[in-house]
């Protein structure tokens, strides 16, 4: 049978359904407050799919932004501890623009407040945030996104874009992996 070797259980948390239905609101909401040249900055890898899904949503609001990605990851590959560093940088000029950060899970914070600090020191008139899960835990830097999907348990989740060791990104419902 053709397949990995990776056997964990994965609970469903939010399904593709409830995730295309949060998605359309989060568009309207970041429409409502956006300007004519706005730009989306990607954070990847795992943002890559709800990114794909908000920006089609941005468009049936009548948005044309303009899209940019920003590949971050941590100095010492844990999921936690050590220092964000820039693997991919953006490209657009950041002078002057209205930026909106799309992120998959606020967690510790640290990705974000460093997205923001990065690109806020370069210029950008406006910073806010758009993150599709924030999850219940203590932050270790103190940072809030402006634009949530959903409320996400202290669990690790997968699917939707987001992984474990590069796995089930491509399950269309987002999951919690038990064990
Ligand atoms: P933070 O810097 O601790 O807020 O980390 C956020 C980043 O860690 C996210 O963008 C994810 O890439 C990753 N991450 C945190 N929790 C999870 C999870 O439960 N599943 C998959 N990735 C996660
Ligand atoms: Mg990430």
């Amino acid at each position: 049978m053709a397949g990995s070797a990776v056997a964990e259980a994965i609970t469903p948390l939010y399904s593709a359904e409830t995730i295309a239905r949060r998605v359309e609101t989060l568009a309207h909401d970041i429409a409502a407050g956006a300007g004519p040249d706005l730009l989306i900055v990607a954070v990847l890898k795992g943002s890559f799919i709800f990114a794909a899904d908000l920006i089609r949503a941005l468009h049936q609001q009548g948005l044309r932004p303009e899209i940019d990605f920003m590949f971050l990851g941590s100095y010492g590959m844990g999921t936690t501890g050590g220092a964000v560093k820039v693997l991919r940088d953006v490209e657009a000029e950041l002078a002057g623009r209205d930026v909106v950060i799309v992120d998959d899970i606020l967690d510790s914070g640290r990705t974000l407040h460093f997205a923001k600090d990065l690109l806020t020191t370069r210029g950008a008139r406006s910073v806010k945030s758009c993150v599709l899960l924030d999850k219940d835990v203590a932050r270790e830097v103190a940072v809030a996104a402006d634009f949530i999907g959903f409320k996400c348990p202290p669990q690790f989740v997968v699917g939707y874009g987001m992984d474990l060791g590069n796995r089930y990104r491509e399950l269309p419902f987002i999951g919690v992996v038990e064990g």
